[in-house]
């Protein structure tokens, strides 16, 4: 085994030792089917080197890693100043799924919160279904290979997605909703729905790493620009009310979704993926998390 492959093995035991604190995601009951016990990491080296620990073949739903991602292909077809009368970019300190209306503008003030997110995904240009494939091929040119839509998490979320019709409503009332509340919510809950595998992660965030070049490909999916600005936000609100103190204490731009998944940039050097369902109370994963912190100080990868 290369030895970077035996350090993240060596990580996933250390903490697959300790029992899991933190509580599999349920309000989408799909999602309270996923194994509790599944841990997996995987890095993506900006030359193009992905190594893998641990349940790497566990395919989960992206859910929210998928903001940054989509909040990048909203820069590149759009421009900053577009999206920005759209939506901020202000680390708002609330949870997930807060109601979040910037006062002044009326514009949710976080790109990585569900208000932000279904905002930005409204930006994405084309009838629904166009808007969903370009957000579908987008994201699969930021893993590398093509991902697929988990039907039942899509079902379930569509089912039981109250809240986030609520704030698809409230953001087409304050003028900043680019289409149908209820199209909005229908493309986002599909983009939720899409399936990755840690290794995905790992090269996702890789591409923002390598400034938008995806390293497995070579292929250029965003402007250096563009991925700039989306590990900004990802550093200042990628992991909601714990964002400001995730950067003090781990100090690398992310963003974690609740089916368990943490995606994690070094920029210049590699991307990070890691895989664990529970979560702790704001929704982040509990191991992914202790992981995460664990490698930035052992290898000193805070980025100030
Ligand atoms: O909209 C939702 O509630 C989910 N599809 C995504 C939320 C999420 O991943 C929050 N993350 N930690």
């Amino acid at each position: 085994m290369d030895p970077v492959t035996a350090s993240l093995e060596a990580v996933l035991q250390r903490h697959a030792a300790v029992p899991p604190r933190g509580v599999v995601a349920d309000y989408i009951p799909e999602l309270a089917c996923a194994d509790p016990d599944d841990f997996a990491v995987a890095m993506a080296s900006v030359h193009g080197s992905v190594y893998r620990a641990g349940d790497h073949e566990r395919e989960f739903t992206i859910q929210s890693v998928s903001k940054p991602f989509v909040y990048a292909l909203a820069l590149a077809d759009l421009g900053l100043d577009e999206v920005a009368e759209h939506v901020g970019f202000e680390p708002s300190g609330e949870p997930f799924n807060a109601i979040s209306l910037e006062p002044g503008t009326g514009r949710p003030a976080n790109p990585l919160i569900n208000a932000g997110a279904i905002v930005t995904t409204s930006l994405i240009p084309g009838d629904a279904a166009q808007s969903f494939e370009r957000i579908r091929a987008g994201l699969s040119a930021f893993a590398g290979r093509e991902l697929e839509l988990n039907e039942a998490v899509y079902r379930s979320e569509a089912a039981t997605g109250d809240r986030n019709r609520a704030l698809g409503f409230l953001t087409l009332s304050q003028g900043v909703l680019a289409r149908p509340a209820e199209e909005a919510c229908d493309i986002y809950f599909r983009q939720c729905s899409l399936m990755v595998t840690v290794a995905d992660l790992a090269v996702m965030a890789g591409t923002l790493a390598r400034g938008g070049v995806n390293p497995l490909t070579r292929t250029a999916v965003v402007d250096p620009e563009v991925a700039k600005i989306a590990l900004s936000v990802m550093a200042t609100c990628g992991m909601y009310d714990r964002s400001g103190e995730w950067m003090v204490r781990v100090g690398l731009p992310a963003k974690s979704g609740v089916g368990g998944g943490i995606a994690a940039v070094l920029p210049g050097e590699f991307g990070l993926g890691v895989y664990s369902p529970p979560l702790d109370a704001q929704g982040n994963s509990v191991r992914a998390m202790a992981v995460l912190q664990e490698m930035s100080s052992r290898l000193g990868l805070h980025v100030f």
